[in-house]
Formats: C-alpha cells, sequence, structure tokens
C-alpha cells in the first residue's frame, strides 16, 4: 500500500507508529520552577549524538486540560531534566505515569517510586530504574503541525551524567537480560529485546560508531 499522511492512511487504525519499531521509552523525570516533581514516559525518544551524548524527546498534543505538556514546559524553565529507563518489571508504572495530571501533582509519588537526588541536575531520578541520564536542556524545536490542538515539541538535552546500576553490568558492558528494557511498538503494543547478534562493521570502526 501507499499513502500521503495528509490524506488519510484508509486501515483500521494508523499503521505509521507501528512501522518505526521499536522505539526506547525516555521516562523523563522533571522539576518544575515552583519544585514540584514531575514523570512521563515518551516513546518519541531516542539517543541522538554521541559525544556529547545527547538525547531528545518529543512532546506531541496537549494535557487534558488543553495546556501544554508538564515536562517540556520544566525541561524549558529549569534548563534540566533525567532519562529514567523504562524497564518491562516496571512497566505498569511507567503506563500509568502517562495520566494527565495536573502540574502540582507529582507522578512519583502518586505511582509509588522513590524519588532519588541526581549528582548535578536538580530533578530526581527514579530509584527503581536502573538506568539514569542527567541532563541540561539544550534546544527546544516547535515542529511544523496540521492541528492547532496538537502542537510537536521536541526537546534536546546533553547529557552530564550516567548512572548505571551496577548489577545491570556483566564483564563491563550493559547487560540487556539483566535492564530487560521495555520498548514502545505501534497501536497498544510493547516489547522487551529479544534475539540479538553482533556483526563486525565493513569498515574501520571509529570511536564515532
Ligand atoms: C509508553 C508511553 C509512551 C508515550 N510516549 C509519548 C510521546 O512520545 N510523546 C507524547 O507527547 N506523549 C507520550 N505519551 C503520553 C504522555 O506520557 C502523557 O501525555 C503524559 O501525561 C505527559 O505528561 P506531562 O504533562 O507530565 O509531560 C506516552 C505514554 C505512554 C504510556
Amino acid at each position: 500500500m501507499f499513502f500521503e499522511p495528509k490524506n488519510g492512511h484508509g486501515l483500521p487504525h494508523n499503521p505509521v507508529a507501528a512501522c518505526v519499531a521499536p522505539r526506547p521509552i525516555g521516562w523523563i523525570s522533571t522539576l518544575s520552577k515552583d519544585g514540584i516533581g514531575n514523570l512521563a514516559p515518551f516513546s518519541y525518544f531516542n539517543l541522538v549524538h554521541n559525544f556529547p551524548p545527547t538525547v531528545a524527546f518529543a512532546c506531541n498534543g496537549l494535557k487534558a486540560d488543553g495546556k501544554p505538556k508538564d515536562s517540556w514546559v520544566n525541561a524549558k524553565e529549569t534548563g534540566e531534566f533525567v532519562y529514567n529507563v523504562a524497564t518491562y518489571e516496571l512497566r505498569e508504572k511507567v503506563n500509568l505515569s502517562s495520566t494527565s495530571w495536573s502540574a502540582d501533582i507529582n507522578e512519583m509519588h502518586e505511582v509509588g517510586l522513590t524519588p532519588e537526588p541526581s549528582r548535578i541536575v536538580k530533578p530526581h531520578r527514579v530509584a527503581e530504574s536502573p538506568i539514569h541520564f542527567e541532563c541540561k536542556t539544550i534546544d527546544i524545536l516547535h515542529l511544523p503541525t496540521e492541528r492547532e490542538e496538537n502542537p510537536s515539541t521536541v526537546v534536546f538535552g546533553q547529557v552530564v551524567g550516567v548512572h548505571i546500576a551496577e548489577d545491570c553490568l556483566t564483564g563491563g558492558l550493559v547487560d540487556y537480560d539483566k535492564v530487560q528494557h521495555l520498548t514502545r511498538l505501534g497501536y497498544l503494543d510493547f516489547a522487551t529485546i529479544g534475539e540479538r547478534f553482533a556483526m563486525p562493521r565493513p569498515y574501520h570502526k571509529t570511536e564515532q560508531d
């Protein structure tokens, strides 16, 4: 099949997200300018640069009350956020933390997670999550949108601190089986990392790879 998104897809459900799968889930914690903690999952998320490590997440649409999503507002106003890895074990809490609560509600408390202080930035980390990146906001892009009620704001953050739980390392490598990354597919589907294989590069590998 072929379709131009502006003309609709003609399928029972939009297939676009399922065509880019799996997507990592950035479980983003921020702090409002008034000091209220916030936590929400974003599957429009990825590592976009390596030196320095840089991540991006996209806030699409608005909150239930019609206001902009707290995560990008906080990341803009305070200049900081934390990426917490979403794991299979924490999947229910990841899902629950996407509830559109008002800005004065701290999702970490609401869903029964433990806030742990970061070393460099002010937003707390999710103690139960085994990997955290402390990030400084470096850019914010407002993407063109077809519908006013569905804005898209992409937040870029430079990673200034990396925490990896010791028990998720095997022989100095991050052990996927121990972390159990939770990833997003299309529709209502999620996945963990299954079969893996390594492939040597067809050219001399550099530090950039
Ligand atoms: C697994 C998962 C992934 C999500 N990914 C996104 C995303 O990439 N972008 C987005 O705007 N909302 C996404 N959402 C919905 C947000 O988490 C939700 O709108 C949340 O309330 C935003 O919180 P905030 O207002 O505190 O930023 C996702 C929800 C779930 C459960």
